[in-house]
């Protein structure tokens, strides 16, 4: 930890430089940003074999290939990593998770291995209510250390960036004690993380029989409340049969609207009712799950701001259908993929994972899956100006990879662990 700080403060005060050097292939190169990748052109990635970066003050500040190399100038201020023949990647932003949680919830695994639904599971008392009620009796400081060890572990997973989402509160003391959690994590930790209210998760016992005074409860004091206390940037709703519709998904997005905060919505899930394009209509960032997707949907979201994301783990756990990426790349539509790392449907925030999913499930290839899990999920977080890619003045947020045939590895050889280092701002975790 010293040795950490040392190094730091003396990238900081001292304008060292850190060379990695030794790079069979540096992925996800850049010469001018761009916002995202969309259709034909996720089948591209620019890649540099034989290859160097170099790190100033946490940013990126050159790369190229060994020949271009000039080689050290400053001895003195100079740190070397040798990346020993190992790739080097742009770190993961993962946009899409909730990850501040109470508790597991592998008993509801073992009733669905017995046979039980999702939703039979949730009609119960169980799933997010569940999740809700053991989360209202949980301390901030012990979701907080919780919370961080799930950051500090999916790190050293290569994830160097992450949206994490409130919404097992339920109430205004719960949902707050969620935000101010994340509040700490982003003081705390050197990942970017996004925070986003969530409050619209499930409609609570109290409120059963008056979804709409609850919907009166996030508009009227937990949205302000969380506006006012700097605690989010963007709001989410799980807009679904059961839990809410598209009219209580307009009436929070557009309350959101006048304090500025763009949705991040839960759309589509198991039913498609119209989700997407109430998102889309109203300036949503991002919208994510479409297992189920109608041509209503997908022409909302043609020529739209608003990024598609895939969360095939929740496919998998759960044994529902994937979404349709190839139907969406086909369209020239931008995908994104994330985790949805969560207690009921995702508990798992491994983005290699994801990778090796969406390639033999999605049928995405390697290229595909690398631009959707970068800067693709960058843009689904609002901070692609800083990441998501290997770019000159980005973040210098990477991983160094085992030495490994071609990039194409990383999916294929699912399960493993082949990340060998992770740097933060410049920084080896
Ligand atoms: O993204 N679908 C809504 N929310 C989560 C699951 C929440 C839970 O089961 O706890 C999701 O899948
Ligand atoms: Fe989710």
């Amino acid at each position: 930890m010293i040795d950490v700080i040392f190094v730091f403060l003396h990238n900081q005060f001292y304008g060292m430089k850190t060379v990695i050097k030794n790079i069979a292939e540096l992925i996800q190169t850049e010469k001018n940003p761009k916002q995202w990748v969309a259709g034909k052109e996720m089948s591209k990635l620019n890649t540099i074999k034989d290859a160097f970066l170099e790190i100033t003050n946490g940013l990126i500040s050159d790369f190229g290939s060994m020949e271009q190399w000039k080689g050290i100038e400053d001895w003195n201020n100079t740190e070397i990593i040798d990346a020993e023949g190992g790739m080097v990647f742009p770190t993961y932003c993962d946009s899409h998770t909730h990850l501040v949680f109470a508790e597991s919830r592998e008993t509801e695994f073992i009733d669905r291995i017995n046979g039980a639904t999702y939703e039979e599971i949730a009609k119960k008392g169980g799933g997010i209510l569940n999740s809700a009620k053991k989360l209202q009796n949980t301390d901030e400081d012990k979701l907080f250390n919780d919370a961080l060890s799930r950051i500090n572990k999916l790190t050293h997973l290569g994830t160097g960036a992450i949206e994490i989402k409130s919404g097992y509160g339920l109430t205004i003391d719960s949902e707050l004690k969620i935000l101010r959690v994340i509040k700490r994590l982003k003081e705390n930790t050197n990942i970017k993380i996004k925070s986003t209210l969530l409050a619209a998760h499930a409609l609570p016992e109290e409120f059963s029989n008056n979804k709409a005074k609850y919907i009166d409860l996030i508009i009227k004091e937990i949205l302000p409340k969380s506006v006012e206390e700097n605690l989010i940037d963007y709001i989410d709703i799980f807009c679904e049969k059961g839990y809410f519709d598209v009219d209580d998904t307009k009436r929070l997005l557009k309350a959101a609207n006048k304090f500025n905060i763009k949705g991040k919505t839960h759309v589509n899930q198991f039913n498609a009712i119209g989700g997407v394009k109430a998102s889309v209509d109203l300036g949503s960032l991002s919208v994510d799950h479409l297992e189920e997707m109608k041509e209503e949907d997908f022409q909302a979201l043609t020529n739209s701001k608003c990024i598609p994301t895939i969360l095939p783990s929740c496919s998998f756990f759960l044994g529902i259908t994937y979404s349709p990426a190839r139907e969406m790349i086909k369209r020239g539509l931008a995908v994104a993929l994330a985790s949805d790392y969560n207690p009921g449907s995702s508990p798992s925030g491994n983005m290699n994972f994801v990778a090796s999913l969406a390639c033999i499930k999605l049928k995405m290839t390697p290229e595909e899956v690398i631009n959707a899990t970068t800067i693709n999920t960058a843009y689904a977080m609002g901070v692609e100006k800083e990441l998501g890619s290997i770019c000159i003045g980005k973040k210098a947020n990477l991983f160094i990879t085992e030495p490994i045939p071609s990039y194409s590895y990383l999916p294929y050889n699912f399960g493993e662990n082949i990340i060998k280092k992770v740097i933060i701002n410049g920084i080896i975790q």
